[in-house]
């Protein structure tokens, strides 16, 4: 059982890393950070079944090549539809002892790379109203509250927030994309095995 309380692991390299396609072997692990990151209104595991054989879905795991024994594989994971030229984001999670370690970013970084491979303009998603700390990462890509979908969250009627980029094939956004992608890769010393694929 995870505990967020546990200490935050100490920083990985990106050779301790990979980034692939997510398998049904990994929802078990998906459903252990999914119950702990998103309480009651979390998804199922047929929803990621689902999810995992949606034609414009692509949902990625991360995990930690030749983790020590004890230790988990899967730390994260991330998930966004291909509708035309938007990109948009349905999850990402980190695994909580690992948190504050830029895998949440890596996973966005991504998503991103991802989806400016696939000529997509635009990404979009909703947020929790209350979920700072999703938001602040949303914010140092560049997205932007774009409006609000009043009580969207069922289980406490919470509000989300609609976060959207401008257009990530820019020469602006693109630049800035590249600053902030070479200070991860200083961080990480480099980028995992399977970014942006
Ligand atoms: C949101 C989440 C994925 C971030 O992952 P993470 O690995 O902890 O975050 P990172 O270490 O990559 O941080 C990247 C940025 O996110 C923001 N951020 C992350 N944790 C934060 C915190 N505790 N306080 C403030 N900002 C925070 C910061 O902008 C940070 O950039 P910085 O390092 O330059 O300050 C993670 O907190 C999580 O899994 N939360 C539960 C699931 C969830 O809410 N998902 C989003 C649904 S919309």
């Amino acid at each position: 059982m995870i505990s967020p309380s546990q200490s935050k692991q100490a920083q990985l390299q990106s050779s301790q890393l990979e980034i692939r396609r997510m398998r049904a072997p990994d929802v078990a692990g998906v459903m252990e950070i999914e119950s702990v990151s998103f309480g009651r209104h979390h998804w199922s595991e047929e929803s990621f079944y689902n999810e995992m054989n949606n034609h414009v879905g692509r949902y990625y795991s991360l995990v930690q090549t030749g983790a020590p024994t004890g230790s988990p594989e899967l730390l994260g994971y991330c998930g966004f539809w291909m509708i035309l030229d938007e990109a948009h984001i349905t999850t990402i999670a980190v695994r909580p002892e690992f948190r504050g370690n830029a895998l949440g970013e890596l996973l966005l970084l991504h998503i991103l790379e991802r989806s400016m491979s696939s000529s997509i303009h635009w990404a979009t998603l909703e947020v929790r109203a209350s979920n700072y700390n999703a938001q602040n990462l949303y914010y140092k890509y560049g997205f932007n509250s774009m409006g609000v979908r009043p009580r969207y969250y069922q289980d406490n009627q919470e509000d989300a927030l609609i976060m959207t980029t401008s257009d990530i094939c820019s020469a602006p956004y693109r630049a800035r994309f590249q600053q902030l992608k070479s200070a991860l890769q200083q961080r990480l010393s480099g980028l995992p095995k399977g970014y942006g694929v």
